[in-house]
């Protein structure tokens, strides 16, 4: 094949504007000409084009997943395949974002070549364009990267570590501590990764990570000097049932809409004001006399749902 014909990076359009794939490269592109990059999680088909057609510039197929979709208390539980399942459905929505999956707990704990063979699996199976692995794994991001699988790191507070960490708990607050993130973040831009995220650690050590490093930083609870922004899409909206966490700002409170709708739609029910006449189907006016019919609803009805097949149909 030409490389005319690769469609990477390749223009494509939205209602009409034209959109521009994000890639790894753009990330630090974005980086070195100081524009800020935006990112989230989503972790199905729905909440993901929300996600790509707002222009976010990354989607994060987050194993916050395993908390804040499946219920589990910390991120341990959920597994490769499960997450394989929800990166297809992101893959499937998403068109200008980059989509990088998280590779869980326990899939790149053990030998390198375990570690690509899974990462693998997310590129190959699930249409992943990176993955992001916690800690400074430095010989797994070099041998991913040698397999041609885009890395983001992952430093600071690793929800994966909790355990070790004794909680969800800001991370790099002593010195020898900071020495030793600062040494992290520097051994995965050197291996390889084309992005670390930050979590949980005071801004001033983001700040200097930021600076010293090429490659971009994605920051959630690491203040504002990194060079982007990840939040999780269910905090971002009010759908974590969780005391939202100090760095977290809700733009939106779906659980309040959610709620309402739900709760209309059951009263409607109980009250048989749902479904209405003109929310039902019917026989052939020959059949029927139109006296019964409210008409002009039904064309309306068959124009709107003409594509649906049997559904369409009065
Ligand atoms: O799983 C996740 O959502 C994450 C983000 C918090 C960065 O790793």
């Amino acid at each position: 094949m030409s490389i005319t014909n690769f469609s990477t990076g390749a223009d494509l359009s939205q209602h009409g504007v034209p959109l521009t794939k994000v890639t790894m490269p753009a990330l630090a592109e974005m980086k070195r000409q100081g524009k800020p990059i935006s990112a989230l999680t989503a972790y199905d088909y729905a909440t993901a084009r929300l996600v790509d057609e707002a222009g976010i510039d990354l989607v994060l197929v987050g194993d916050s997943l395993a908390m804040v979709v499946l219920g589990h208390e910390n991120t341990l539980a959920v597994t490769v395949d499960e997450m394989l399942h929800h990166t297809r459905a992101v893959r499937r929505a998403a068109r200008r974002a980059l989509v990088v999956a998280d590779m869980p707990f326990g899939s790149y704990h053990g030998s390198i070549d375990a570690g690509v063979a899974n990462a693998v699996r997310f590129v190959k199976e699930a249409g992943a364009e990176a993955v992001k692995i916690e800690g400074p794994r430095t010989e797994l991001v070099r041998a991913l990267t040698e397999a041609e699988i885009p890395v983001v790191g992952h430093l600071g507070l690793t929800p994966q570590s909790v355990h070790r960490m004794g909680g969800f708990r800001v991370q790099a607050r002593t010195d020898d501590a900071i020495r030793r993130l600062k040494a992290g973040a520097r051994a995965l831009e050197r291996a390889g990764a084309g992005a670390i995220v930050l979590e949980g650690i005071p801004r001033e050590v983001a700040a200097a990570i930021t600076a010293e490093l090429a490659i971009p930083t994605i920051g959630i609870g690491a203040g504002p000097d990194c060079d982007g922004q990840i939040l999780v899409f269910h905090d971002l909206v009010n759908l974590s049932f969780a005391p939202a966490a100090k760095f977290v700002r809700r733009y939106g409170d779906a659980a309040a809409l959610f709620h309402s709708a739900i709760e209309r739609y059951r009263e409607d029910v109980e009250h048989r004001t749902f479904p209405s006449d003109r929310e039902s189907y019917h026989l052939p006016a020959e059949t029927h006399p139109p006296a019964d019919r409210d008409d002009a609803d039904a064309v309306v009805n068959r124009d709107a749902l003409q594509d649906l097949g049997e559904f369409g149909r009065d």
